[in-house]
């Protein structure tokens, strides 16, 4: 676990392993005079004879012979032009990510942040927090025993600036939206013989507790009773029995109107009898991708308390696998709402789930919005790679508020046109729908058949397939779970209500 506070003296005085500062190629800000100085004036000889590196992300460390404070300041180039917050939460992963490669664990970073307009604030611990990420694993104790990842993080100014205030709030809610991610990607990179279905519901129950949201676990006699036919139809080729965690988060008096987020946890996906290729299945392991952003968005919820509104977060956590009782190619199931699918390919799983949970909230709790998040299909990963999260949605204004909650965290999400007409696609001749179409437009009709379930509510779909697991390291994560759409879900209720004016 990583520690976060702010600093009420100047960071110089503030043990730590590495003071980060950053450097503009002309503006020389209070924090950069006073390391300077405490430097004995290096940087300002380096600068001096133009050797100071400056450019974007560059890097330059300094060891202090001080008994105290830092031993070391790293100094990190903004560049010439100007960065946004994006921009500068990645320069910042990147760095802190090599940090702790040379198994650097306390980190104090200085706020000032020369020739940037907005709050450096969110960008810098969440650049830290999120660039410090690393996932424990199963590996032996290090060979030199030392724990690697950032354990504790300190922000705050130096030299004149030394006792300015740190917005207390903002630093809040800045280590709780990246902590949750943090904790979705911990539940990403579990392997599926860990994080089983029944494991994840008492993650989720642990969680829930410990954050003070009610929750309720349906096993598989709950879900039963609750007629929830298709998620139990994909669980039928598993061992391991299905489970649909429900937290609740509530604020405001009397009435207020219900957001419902349901996530997709496939804790494994063989693809059941229509099985996959045998070359990338270990990645399927991830298929709860959804699910771990819904589990992080209420952790961050319960923590930030959003006013005047309830949210709802389901999660149906399932194993799909072959098996002699396993659902077949042509089987037809039911729905809780009544609906009749005909699964033409046990592989397009997630839909089955999500449509089923879909319907459960539409009837149990009147929702006022349904988001949906899913690693649903590798169609989404063809039109958009890994760059953004797809978007289907029957709710224009809905879209817009993911659109601005994921401007906000940092994440991108592009809406795919949600035409009737390819509906049609999902006609069946013995039954209400059937669960997959042709390939073209595979992201489309995917998101559409869970829409079919929406009772009329506002909704949208996030298909995360591409943007939830990456196996290169990128700048705000290292290979593995990302635990994308935990910043934006969690942001959401504060710009809905925003909207409501
Ligand atoms: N979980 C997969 C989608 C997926 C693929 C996620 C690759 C992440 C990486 C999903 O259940 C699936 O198998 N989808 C099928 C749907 C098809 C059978 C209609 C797909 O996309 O091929
Ligand atoms: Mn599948
Ligand atoms: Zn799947």
């Amino acid at each position: 676990m990583v520690e976060t506070s702010a600093s009420r003296e100047s960071l110089l005085n503030v043990g730590s392993d590495v003071l980060l500062l950053i450097v503009h190629p002309e503006k020389i800000s209070s924090t950069e005079q006073a390391v300077d100085e405490m430097l004995g004036g290096m940087i300002a000889r380096r600068r001096g004879a133009e050797r100071l590196r400056t450019g974007r992300g560059e890097v330059t460390s300094f060891y202090s012979s001080r008994e105290s404070g830092p031993d070391r300041v790293t100094l990190v180039g903004i560049g010439e032009n100007e960065m946004d917050a994006l921009q500068l939460r990645r320069t910042i992963a990147t760095v802190v990510r090599s940090l702790i490669e040379e198994k650097v664990t306390e980190i104090a970073a200085a706020l000032e942040v020369p020739g940037f307009t907005e709050d450096s604030l969110p960008a810098i611990v969440e650049g830290c927090l999120l660039g410090g990420y690393t996932f424990e694993g199963y590996k032996k104790p290090d060979e030199n025993g030392v724990p690697t990842g950032l354990r504790r993080l300190t922000v705050g100014h130096c030299g004149a600036d030394g006792d300015m205030p740190v917005d207390d709030v903002l630093l809040h809610q800045s280590t709780v939206l990246a902590l949750a991610t943090c904790a979705a990607r911990d539940l990403g990179n579990e392997p599926a013989n860990v994080l089983t279905p029944r494991v994840f519901a008492e993650r989720a129950v642990e969680m829930s507790g410990a954050h003070g949201l009610e929750h309720r676990v349906y096993d598989e006699h709950a879900l039963e009773d609750a007629g929830l036919g298709l998620l139990l139809g994909v669980a039928r080729g598993s061992e391991e029995p299905a489970r649909v965690i429900e937290m609740v988060y509530a604020n405001g008096d009397g009435e207020v109107p219900t957001l419902v987020l349901i996530g997709k946890g496939l804790t494994f996906d063989s693809g059941g009898i229509s099985i996959k290729g045998a070359e990338g299945m270990h990645e399927m392991k991830h298929d709860m991708g959804g699910a771990a952003a819904v589990y992080g968005a209420m952790m961050a919820i319960a923590q930030l308390q959003p006013t005047g509104i309830r949210v709802v977060g389901l999660i149906g956590a399932v194993e799909n696998m072959p098996d002699g009782r396993a659902l077949k190619p042509g089987d037809v199931l039911t729905a809780c709402d009544g609906t009749s699918v005909e699964v033409i390919n046990t592989d397009a799983e997630g839909r089955l789930v999500l449509g089923d949970l879909v319907a459960h909230a539409v009837a149990h709790h009147d929702p006022d919005w349904i988001v949906d998040a899913a690693t649903l299909t590798g169609a989404v990963m063809v039109a958009l790679g890994d760059q953004a999260a797809g978007v289907v949605s029957s709710d224009d204004a809905l879209y817009r508020a993911i659109e601005r909650a994921g401007r906000r965290a940092g994440e991108r999400f592009w809406q795919l046109p949600a035409y009737e007409d390819y509906r049609e696609q999902l006609k069946s001749k013995i039954a209400d729908l059937k669960n997959s179409g042709s390939r073209h437009a595979g992201a489309i009709t995917g998101g559409l058949f869970i829409g079919a379930f929406r009772g009329e509510r506002p909704w949208a779909h996030l298909d995360i397939a591409g943007v939830a697991w990456t196996d290169k390291a990128k700048a705000l994560a290292p290979v593995g779970a990302t635990g994308f759409a935990v910043r934006s879900l969690a942001l959401l209720p504060g710009v809905l209500n925003e909207d409501e004016h």
